[in-house]
């Protein structure tokens, strides 16, 4: 009885606090993201703003298993939509073990990416059939969709010179994404930027090969605009 009364009073709590919000970064190899999502959460969190900054593959132990045996690489030949869907399994457990309750809780989600990386790798670039992801997508995300995404977008020779650059010169290891051709960066490129104008009002597109700090500053006013936040 006790229980049930605190499990109602916890859902009434939580019912009239604010859902937090859901931003992810999306972009080719090695356009910076990381770099970028750290630099908004400190903003956020300049603000009072409480944030969990996670990745995908990726965020919640499942997940991570599956980024692991992804990213290994030596898998065998097979179809980019095999290749989708283990992203999107992935993806279901990242949503229900973390983003959602995190967004229940109040607490915004920044994700270093999101579903707009299947499409472009596995669709655009990768030739996965369009609608059959389309479906998959509507499976696996539902109404969890993000709020803003930010597209870092970079010439794909600049963003291999940042890849190698991360070893400081030395042999850095490339996980089998980043190793792929430049034309297929090249497509992928396009494909996030189609993407974008597809979706103008939930993506901003922000131009990678400027400084970190004019990035910074870019990326915090498309979030200031589209939350109405108090900018500084
Ligand atoms: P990661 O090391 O996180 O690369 P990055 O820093 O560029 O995000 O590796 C993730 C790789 O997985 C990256 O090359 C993109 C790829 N990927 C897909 O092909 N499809 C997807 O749905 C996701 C989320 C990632």
């Amino acid at each position: 009885m006790r229980n049930r009364v605190t499990r109602r009073i916890r859902h009434t709590i939580l019912g009239a606090m604010q859902r937090g919000r859901f931003i992810t970064f999306e972009g080719g190899d090695g356009v910076g993201k990381s770099t970028q999502i750290q630099r908004l959460a400190q903003h956020l969190l300049k603000h009072g703003i409480d944030c969990v900054v996670t990745r995908e593959p990726g965020g919640t132990p499942f997940a991570e298993r599956v980024r692991e045996f992804i990213l290994a690489g030596q898998l065998p030949a097979h179809p980019p939509m095999a290749e989708a869907l283990l992203f999107a399994a992935a993806r279901y457990d990242h949503i229900a073990g973390l983003i959602r309750p995190t967004l229940e809780e109040g607490r915004w989600v920044l994700s270093d990416r999101f579903s707009d990386s299947t499409q472009a790798y596995q669709g655009a670039a990768g030739g996965a059939n369009f609608s059959a992801l389309m479906q998959l997508e509507k499976l696996t995300v539902g109404d969890c969709e993000p709020e803003l995404t930010i597209v870092l977008d970079l010439e794909p020779m600049t963003g291999r010179a940042r890849i190698a650059e991360r070893g400081g010169g030395l042999e850095v290891e490339v996980d089998p994404f980043e190793g792929r051709d430049l034309a297929f960066q090249t497509r992928l490129r396009q494909a996030f930027l189609d993407i974008a104008t597809e979706h103008s009002e939930r993506c901003k597109v922000v131009e990678a090969g400027q400084s970190l700090d004019t990035v910074e500053a870019e990326v915090w006013q498309h979030v200031v605009v589209r939350f109405e936040l108090e900018a500084g």
